[in-house]
């Protein structure tokens, strides 16, 4: 059962809420993703770090021309665009809000890439509009840290990728099962800030593992997202306070509030060295 936090369309809700803080950046930096950005010497500028997180995982994850690639919550289209754009992948975009797909599919016919995506309104727990044993890759930026439920997510991921498919993840993630405890009135306001259902490292890779996923290779890529989080945080540290202050003005709603929080909580969480960013690859076991 989803708590209030990972509820489908209080997720949606505080997304389509964010969107309106977002599409000024859009414009600026063309390009519409949702995701955290991955810094690099070559790419130290938020609008091309935020294309190379794409990149680092679609080419971890070889993506290549023959992929059926299912992006679970592709956001505004842009990674599900990319990974067709880029290595001319056939891509199902899913998500829980009407209002991202309409973005997403206007996204993929600016791009021209209209004929090789499909975008459905569906949730990870269910995937009831994608076939058994239909997918070669099931692709998910930043989206498993929504689900109430992983197991559910990675059986569903598991019946619709073909054996051998591949598993394709990044999120922010606890580093261990252990430190959470400690940290539970920040974790409870990040979730319900964001609707996130945040987890820890070792307990994914031992539901991966459960599920029937091998090769399972799962990569620590805190540093190179560190600066994206340090970006949100300067944000919020301006735009909480004064939101409060002026919250007679509406400036921002409280939904937009409670993000900024979480986004600061998140940062914090980082440099004290508990929360991080990963990248996981796996593989689903074939029949013999
Ligand atoms: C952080 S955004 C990432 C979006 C996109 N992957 C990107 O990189 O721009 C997380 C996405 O997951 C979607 N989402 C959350 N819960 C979901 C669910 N139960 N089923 C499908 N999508 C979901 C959200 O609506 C949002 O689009």
């Amino acid at each position: 059962m989803a708590s209030p936090a990972t509820d489908p369309d209080e997720i949606a809700a505080i997304y389509d809420e964010l969107i309106d803080t977002y599409e000024a950046e859009w414009e600026k930096q063309g390009h519409r993703s949702l995701h955290l950005e991955y810094y690099d010497d070559d790419h130290e500028e938020p609008g091309s770090a935020a294309i190379n997180t794409m990149r680092q995982l679609a080419e971890r994850a070889a993506i290549s021309s023959s992929d059926r690639v299912l992006n679970i919550g592709c956001g505004v289209g842009e990674d599900s665009v990319w990974n067709a754009r880029a290595y001319g992948a056939t891509v199902i975009g899913i998500n829980i809000s009407e209002r991202q797909l309409a973005l997403a599919r206007e996204n993929a016919a600016g791009h021209e890439v209209d004929d090789r995506t499909d975008f459905r309104y569906d949730d990870f727990h269910k995937l009831e509009t994608v076939d058994d044993d239909s997918v070669d890759v099931v692709w998910g930026l930043e989206a498993v840290s929504h689900a109430h439920d992983r197991e559910m997510v990675l059986e569903q991921c598991k019946r619709v990728l073909v054996p051998g498919g591949r598993l394709v993840l990044s999120d922010l993630f606890f580093h261990e099962t252990g430190q959470m405890a400690a940290h539970q009135a920040d974790i409870d306001r990040i979730n319900d800030g964001l609707g996130l259902e945040l987890g820890a490292i070792d307990s994914f890779r031992e539901t991966l593992e459960a599920v029937g996923f091998t090769d399972i290779e799962i990569t620590d890529e805190t540093e190179p997202i560190r600066p994206s989080l340090d970006r949100r945080h300067k944000f919020a540290r301006v735009a909480h306070p004064v939101g409060r202050v002026l919250s007679f003005a509406n400036v921002f709603s409280d939904t937009q509030l409670g993000v900024f929080k979480g986004n600061s909580l998140i940062r914090n969480l980082v440099e004290e060295g508990v929360l991080g960013y990963y990248f996981v690859l796996a593989t689903l076991q074939t029949d013999e």
